[in-house]
């Protein structure tokens, strides 16, 4: 029996029962396997959600990147690392190998050193999917520095405030991005955000595209000035287990972004274990996974799991319809890329052109395919299982959260029987359970409640950036004793799980979370408004889409109302990004509110889905009046 390469059901029941049994048992097995430790552990796991306060592997000492690339070296140093595949394919892919991988991260982390980083120092990276990116990252790591990956599709507004929550002391940019047929100013960007950022003592600026750029004297510098002279070699910090590997800010349903963070010793175990496990990995596979690595996805599964499994991981700059929409099925072919990863919206997006871009290529180099990110309906499923798998890859469900570090509840590939839509089984060392609104653990199968996890898996957050009560309120006060995803699941007649959404104020729009409050605030800002709720609607690519009800001060009311809207989303785009703006916004006299003053959210989702028969109880609103308006005007927007 392995705990990595389960080859059927029955395996994958044995190893699951070994690791609740004696979890810590199981998890020290994983531990000892495949790590270099420079000094072990005293102690596998201590926990306890009351606090909350979790701590696994304590007292190990260690470097996650002598893990991801020294420890390589010798058996493999000449294996391609990271496939760097341009945004425009008339530009050259880069291969860097596990050597090539070492030289730049040990370049990259003494040029941070040289600008005054330290161990536990934070440094944001606001850069696009460049190989600077990966490489950044591991620079931080190998010197014990915390990185704040923000996604370059986030404004100004949302860089800053993630800068300055975490107090961070250098940003690595760039000049500008690429996206498709579009450049986009990073440079330009940065620039604003860092008009409130006063920690910042230095900017690091990567050259992609070649613009113009202004320099700030004294804080701002080219990569390329220090390039030449930097060391090849540059020793690792040692971090204790639970030393901060980074943190990653995720959407809240109300108030500023989380910033989720991750330790060292348990994320990398959980890692590079279910990396192996999930994407049954072999040695000469070659993994693509779509996602940014401005996301956790991005962060587990192009970084950190496949690197600490000796993988070549593909990195791609640019988007699937860039220049066609066969983009994706291209890169397949190109780098023979044996596990594709990506999310519903993109399947979506892609099922609705024409095959011929599928058909165009082979395909052959496909063993398994994922999916992260939002529920995928079933024909989206299907229509991946059809024409990128040809029904001979095993599709993987993974279903997993920034907060989780990894994936939890997935099938493994030839193992798991697929049923479209079903994220399936835990995973070993995984204890899900679903509760009623009372807290009652839901035993059996053919339930359905609010997806909670029992017990700690390595790869759990450890806290909120600044704001322990915040992490202890969110995740651990809804339930007792447990971890609460914020997320609806049901569990079958064979103990499968589905996902079935969101239970909180979070809307997952194209794969991206977005909390309704700061959507609220930002259209608040607007001169013209006066208060606005945000509510998700089925949307036949994105998944959900946002939509708008808001009402307008006098001088609004007079306003050309395409205008304003607009105008709003204007605002929500520079405020948050463009991935939040509203593709429906109804103007309204008043919104239903509670008679302590709540809005009534619960009719807006419903009118927003055009279900007008079964609003509930109105009678009760401080406004009833505002609901028929809403209506009326909802048919028209
Ligand atoms: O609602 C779940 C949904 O995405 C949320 C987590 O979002 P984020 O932290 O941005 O991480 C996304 C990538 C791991 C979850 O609470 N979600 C994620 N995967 C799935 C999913 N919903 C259904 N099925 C999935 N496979």
């Amino acid at each position: 029996m392995s705990n990595y390469h389960i080859k059927h059901l029955e395996e994958y029941f044995q190893v699951y029962r070994k690791s609740v049994t004696n979890p810590e048992l199981f998890w020290e097995e994983i531990a000892e396997e495949r790590f270099l430790w420079r000094k072990k552990w005293d102690r596998v796991l201590s926990w306890d959600f009351e606090k909350p306060d979790i701590r696994w592997y304590e007292g190990a000492k260690l470097n996650i990147t002598e893990n991801c690339i020294d420890r390589h070296l010798l058996p493999i140093g000449d294996k391609t690392a990271l496939i760097w595949e341009p945004n425009d394919p008339s530009e050259a892919a880069q291969y860097l190998s596990y050597r090539e991988l070492a030289r730049r991260v040990n370049k990259m982390a003494n040029i941070l050193k040289k600008l005054g980083i330290r161990k536990g120092d934070r440094v944001c990276i606001y850069l696009p999917m460049i190989p600077e990116l990966a490489i950044a990252v591991l620079a931080c790591a190998r010197i014990g520095a915390i990185h704040s990956v923000v996604f370059a599709g986030f404004s100004s507004v949302a860089l800053a405030t993630r800068i300055q929550d975490s107090s961070c002391k250098m940003l690595i940019t760039s000049d500008g991005s690429y996206r498709g047929n579009k450049t986009i100013d990073l440079k330009g960007i940065a620039d604003e955000a860092l008009k409130s950022c006063p920690s910042i003592e230095n900017v690091l600026l990567v050259k992609r595209i070649g613009s113009e750029v202004q320099l700030q004297s004294g804080r701002d510098h080219w990569l390329t000035e220090f390039w030449e002279e930097a060391a090849e070699e540059c020793t690792p910090e040692l971090m204790e287990a639970e030393d901060p590997l980074f943190i990653l800010y995720t959407s809240g349903s109300t108030g500023k972004p989380k910033g989720m963070v991750h330790t060292t010793a348990g994320y990398m175990v959980y890692t590079a274990y279910t990396f192996r496990n999930v994407f049954q990995y072999k040695d000469e596979d070659i993994h693509w996974c779509t996602a940014d690595i401005g996301w956790i996805t991005g962060h587990s599964y192009i970084v950190y799991g496949p690197l600490l499994n000796g993988a070549t991981t593909v990195m791609f700059e640019g988007v699937p319809n860039y220049p066609d929409f066969g983009r994706f099925w291209e890169i397949v072919d190109k780098h023979r890329v044996t596990q594709f990863y990506t999310a519903p919206t993109a399947i979506r997006s892609l099922a609705k052109e024409s095959l011929d871009y599928v058909n165009k290529y082979s395909l052959s180099s496909l063993k398994i395919l994922g999916t992260v990110g939002e529920p995928i309906n079933e024909e989206a499923w299907h229509w991946y299982n059809d024409n990128i798998g040809k029904g001979r890859c095993p599709i993987v469900d993974t279903w997993w959260q920034t907060e989780t570090g990894g994936i939890l509840i997935s099938p493994i590939p030839w193992s798991t029987p697929n049923i479209p839509t079903y994220a399936t089984l835990p995973l070993p060392g995984v204890q899900p359970a679903l509760l009623d609104d009372e807290g009652h653990e839901l035993k059996g199968n053919n339930v359905q409640g609010k997806l909670c996890l029992k017990y700690p898996w390595p790869g759990i957050a450890r806290t909120i950036w600044g704001d322990h009560q915040r992490f202890k309120d969110t995740y651990f006060s809804t339930f007792k004793n447990m971890y609460f995803t914020g997320d609806g699941a049901l569990r079958n007649d064979v103990g499968y799980y589905r996902i079935t959404g969101r239970v909180d104020d979070v809307i997952i729009v194209s794969g991206h979370n977005l909390g309704t409050a700061p959507i609220e605030d930002a259209i608040n800002e607007h001169p013209a408004v006066a208060e606005s709720a945000i509510v998700g609607f089925p949307h036949d690519i994105k998944g959900n889409a946002l939509y708008g009800f808001v009402t307008l001060k006098e001088s609004g009311e007079s306003r050309d109302h395409n205008n304003l809207k607009k105008e709003i989303n204007q605002t929500i785009a520079e405020k948050i990004g463009s991935i939040a703006k509203l593709d429906k916004i109804l103007f309204a006299s008043g919104l239903p509110k509670t008679r302590s003053g709540k809005i009534m959210r619960r009719i807006l989702r419903k009118i927003a889905t055009g279900d007008y028969a079964d609003l509930g109880d109105i009678s009760t609103l401080l406004n009833p009046e505002v609901v028929e308006e809403i209506i009326e005007k909802s048919k028209e927007v």
